[in-house]
C-alpha cells in the first residue's frame, strides 16, 4: 500500500507507517516545573510521531519522513513540547513543515545560543546541522508538522537531557515568550 499524507490533518497513511507516542510520564525532567508535570495524569498524551523509514536506520544517502502531532497544553506555564535533540551525526540538517496549528520551533547551536521560529500552517523551516531542535505547541489545538531528514542522522537526546536548551517557551499573560534560563 502506498504512503499518503492527508494535508488537512497531517496524518500519514499506509502499511509502511510506524507510530510511537510520548505521554507526560515519558517526559520526566523535560519541563522546568517538574512538580507541575507530576501533578498531571502520567498517561496524558503529549505527542505522537508517525514514521516512514523506507531504508534501514544509518543508511548513507537515504531520507526519512516523520509526522508529529503535539497536543495543546501546559506544564506549569510551559507549553507541551517535544524532547528535542541534536542529530548524532552533527552536520545533518532537516526540514520541518507545519500542517495544522500554531507553535514554535526552538533551535539551539552548540554554544547554547537559543532562538525560535514561529510555526503556522504552511511554514517551512530549514534546520541546519549542528542545531538542536524542539517544537512547542503554543496554540489551543493540535499542532502537526512534517519532517524530512537523512537516514544516517541519528538522534542525540542525551546532550539535551544533561544540558537542556538555553531558553524555554512559556506563557506570559497567555502569550508565548521565549525566556532564557
Ligand atoms: C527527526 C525529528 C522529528 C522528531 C519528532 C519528535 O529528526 O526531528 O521527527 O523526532 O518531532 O521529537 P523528538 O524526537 O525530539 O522527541
Ligand atoms: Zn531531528
Amino acid at each position: 500500500m502506498p504512503v499518503t499524507v492527508d494535508f488537512t490533518t497531517g496524518r500519514l497513511n499506509g502499511s509502511a507507517v510506524a507510530e510511537s507516542s510520548r505521554n507526560l510520564a515519558d517526559l520526566a525532567g523535560v519541563f522546568l516545573d517538574e512538580a507541575a508535570r507530576q501533578a498531571l495524569p502520567p498517561n496524558q498524551l503529549a505527542y505522537r510521531v508517525q514514521l516512514y523509514l523506507p531504508v534501514p536506520e544509518g543508511t548513507q544517502g537515504g531520507l526519512f519522513w516523520g509526522n508529529t502531532f503535539i497536543e495543546p497544553g501546559l506544564v506549569g506555564d510551559e507549553y507541551f513540547m517535544t524532547k528535542g535533540h541534536f542529530h548524532a551525526q552533527r552536520d545533518r540538517a532537516e526540514y520541518y513543515t507545519t500542517v495544522q496549528g500554531h507553535g514554535a520551533l526552538i533551535l539551539m547551536d552548540e554554544a547554547g545560543h537559543t532562538w525560535h521560529e514561529v510555526m503556522h500552517p504552511g511554514s517551512v523551516h530549514y534546520i541546519p546541522g549542528r542545531t538542536a531542535h524542539r517544537v512547542a505547541n503554543t496554540g489551543d489545538t493540535v499542532l502537526s508538522f512534517l519532517a524530512c531528514w537523512p537516514s544516517d542522522a541519528g538522534h542525540d537526546y542525551e546532550t539535551i537531557v544533561n544540558q537542556g536548551f538555553g531558553a524555554r517557551m512559556r506563557a506570559v499573560n497567555g502569550k508565548p515568550e521565549l525566556i532564557p534560563n
